[in-house]
């Protein structure tokens, strides 16, 4: 259906389609919906789900028979031993797949092989920068295609490698990589040998590092000399270096070559990638993993100031990205299909949709390893024609950024390979949703806005494309298994348009299986707050048709650019500073990023506010977090606005934040105690 031949819902649904946090609202009454085409199924080689009832009977049997459903569908995967029990439920612990023993590495490539699909392209890789080209030709990129028997070569090779360097099954391997397939190789060759990977996002810097290989008791990380971005070299290896100061455990650090600048040698720890898999046998069989080995550590930001290692196990893991990539995506082998994530490997969406949801589906995954926006506006767009890209999935944060480039950039490229459109990350506002459809999806593509968090591995809420209506802003229904709903405190589902707390009532394959060595936090954080059910930290509210729209985090966390921040993490960074004696941080609302980082602080004696000690606070939380973290405003203040018991008033800062030009006045000292005075009534 074209935009145009939208008609009105049966029910104007108000749409506030954005956090109540970042306060991106539209008031757009949201009445547009679009009915699922009728020959979306014929278009990509057959619908798994067709209609709005197939829906609803997979839906009710999923919840009625998890074990049932998930088993029928876990038996479609290779196991060296079958399960005794689908799901052994100790609240909060989930098992799936109890006794189970299988390898996602075998499942992903392996099994792939074996079943003749070895020549079969699994990976497209795009390097970022432009190859040398005389000026009457047009534009060329390094380009890599590796098929099942490639990736089944390099894999088992480098899993060699990690166990010559004494990599043990269980033991934590750290990747802080650019987007190269050999990232995906690493986590594979992980996986391979029964060991955890821990991938710390390349933009990342220093001291994230050294958290997080200490918290995980990692001895060896595997780098990159540099990553490209944007045409210019992040030094990843001079990052692990500093980080390794403080890292004396740290063994190994094995280097992968690309961007070919120089780095320092450490000759008792260091080398070189290439080195080391020349001499490595291509031979190495499967580990034998139980369902729940720990298949990897990810570090995301919560309430308090240091991150939490999600955990995140094998069997429930692998069908559970499988299936959600195989159905929302209606991925079809055989037809011409090639995926695109935009997302970094660092984040969840990259581990689950760009690794492993994928390769079981023996349908191609793009890695693409810069900027949206190098050399030109329109690298996306070019990706996708000259590639022939059917699926394609970002951020609601640069859809808008690409509606401020212009329509110029995605209208000079054919888009018409295009079938299905997805978004992650934040919710996304009805203007983005209705561009992306139109422009980029030419009104053709579903959109699918799938609502899930690194701890629950894989998609939660979602469309499905052949199936679900789809209204702007909503990330409309659970699936399979997921029995979402919106709450109150005390755990009572609320009426339709009422905002309440997002919790998931039932275990699902992939949920987390703990924070890395913090049972407590575990335990406060997803199963306190609403005793029995999982707290995904999410406002919400459900619409009269059932639809779920979320309205942002209720703790501490803010989403900048689809990227989780704990506020506490740019906090402790900035008291870090010589100058600094108090800080609070609060979420602004920003165009481009969705929620902007808003710092206040106070500075000690003997400092006094100036244009260059505010940039030098914003290098210094660059420094400390990476670069996503840096502030987008930050104001001196005499004194931070506290409540009579001290706590600070964070809803003010969000206002004062909000309501002023953030440009102006900001080396100024303010002091907010009237302010708060007035306001303390009301917090
Ligand atoms: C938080 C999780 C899921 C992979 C990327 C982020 C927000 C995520 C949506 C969406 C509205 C969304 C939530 C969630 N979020 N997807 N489609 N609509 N909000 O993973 O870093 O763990 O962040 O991102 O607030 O709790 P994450």
């Amino acid at each position: 259906m074209r935009s145009d031949e939208a008609r009105p819902a049966d029910q104007t649904i108000g749409a506030r389609s954005a956090s109540a946090e970042t306060g991106i609202e539209s008031h757009l009454h949201e009445s547009r919906i679009f009915e699922a085409r009728k020959d979306f199924g014929a278009s990509v080689g057959g619908a798994y789900v067709r209609n709005l009832k197939e829906y609803r009977a997979r839906f009710k049997r999923s919840i009625e028979d998890p074990e049932g459903f998930w088993g029928e569908i876990a038996r479609q995967f290779d196991w060296f031993q079958p399960w005794t029990k689908v799901l052994q439920w100790d609240l909060p612990d989930a098992q799936w797949f109890v006794g189970g023993k299988t390898n996602i590495c075998h499942n992903c490539i392996d099994r792939q092989v074996l079943q003749g699909h070895g020549n079969e392209v699994a990976i497209v890789w795009e390097g970022e920068p432009e190859l040398t080209r005389d000026a009457a030709s047009a534009p060329r990129f390094e380009v890599r295609h590796l098929t099942y028997s490639d990736l089944l070569a390099e894999v088992s090779a480098f899993a060699n490698v990690l166990k010559s360097l004494g990599v043990r099954k269980g033991d934590v391997v750290t990747l802080y990589m650019g987007m190269v397939p050999e990232l995906a190789i690493a986590m594979l060759a992980c996986a391979r040998i029964g060991a955890a990977h821990s991938v710390i996002f390349g933009g990342f810097a220093a001291a994230a590092i050294v958290d997080r290989v200490q918290d995980a008791g990692s001895k060896i990380i595997v780098t990159c000399d540099g990553a490209w971005r944007r045409g210019s070299i992040v030094p990843l290896k001079a990052n692990v270096d500093a980080a390794c100061e403080q890292l004396p455990d740290v063994r190994h650090v094995i280097t992968l070559r690309r961007t070919k600048n120089d780095v320092t040698w450490f000759a008792e720890r260091d080398h070189w990638w290439h080195d080391l898999t020349r001499a490595a046998s291509r031979d190495c069989p499967c580990e034998w993993c139980d369902s729940e080995d720990l298949l990897y550590l990810l570090y995301t930001s919560g309430s308090t100031g240091k991150p939490k290692g999600i955990r995140h196990t094998t069997g429930g893991y692998m069908v559970y990205t499988a299936t959600t990539a195989k159905e929302v995506f209606n991925l079809v082998p055989g037809h011409g299909q090639l995926y695109w994530a935009t997302a970094d490997i660092g984040w969840v969406t990259g581990h689950s949709y760009v690794v492993y949801g994928m390769l079981p589906n023996r349908v191609p995954s793009l890695m693409y390893e810069g900027a949206p926006n190098a050399p030109a506006e329109d690298r996306f767009w070019d990706i996708i024609e000259r590639h022939r890209v059917t699926h394609f999935y970002t951020a609601p944060t640069a859809i808008r950024a690409f509606m401020k480039w212009g329509n110029e950039h995605p209208l000079k490229h054919n888009l018409t390979s295009l079938k299905v459109l997805g978004s992650v990350g934040e919710p996304i506002n009805p203007e983005a949703w209705m561009w992306y459809y139109q422009t980029i999806g030419g009104g053709r593509c579903p959109i699918v806005d799938t609502w899930w968090q690194t701890e629950t591995g894989g998609h939660m809420i979602t469309p499905l494309p052949a199936a679900t209506p789809l209204v702007p802003g909503s990330c409309t229904l659970p699936f399979f298994g997921v029995d979402a709903a919106i709450v109150n405190e005390k755990g009572e589902e609320q009426p339709p348009n009422t905002g309440g707390l997002l919790v998931i009532r039932k275990p699902w394959p992939s949920m987390l299986r703990g924070i890395h060595g913090d049972r407590e936090r575990y335990i406060d954080t997803y199963w306190s707050r609403v005793p029995g059910m999982y707290l995904a930290g999410d406002g919400a509210r459900r619409d009269e048709r059932g639809y779920f729209w979320i309205m942002g985090r209720i703790d501490d966390v803010i989403n900048v650019s689809g990227h989780r921040l704990g506020t506490m993490e740019v906090e402790s960074a900035l008291v870090a500073h010589d100058a600094v004696v108090e800080a609070a941080v609060v979420g602004v609302p920003h165009e481009i990023k969705g929620t902007g980082v808003a710092a206040f602080v106070t500075l000690g004696p003997g400092f006094t506010p100036s244009e260059a000690l505010r940039k030098d606070l914003i290098e210094h939380v660059g420094k400390e977090i990476g670069a996503i973290a840096k502030p987008d405003m930050l104001r001196f203040t005499q004194t931070l606005p506290k409540t009579r018991s001290g706590k600070i008033m964070r809803r003010l800062l969000r206002d004062i934040a909000a309501g002023r030009d953030t440009r102006q006045d900001t080396t100024t000292l303010e002091d907010f105690t009237v302010l708060a005075k007035l306001r303390e009534s009301d917090e």
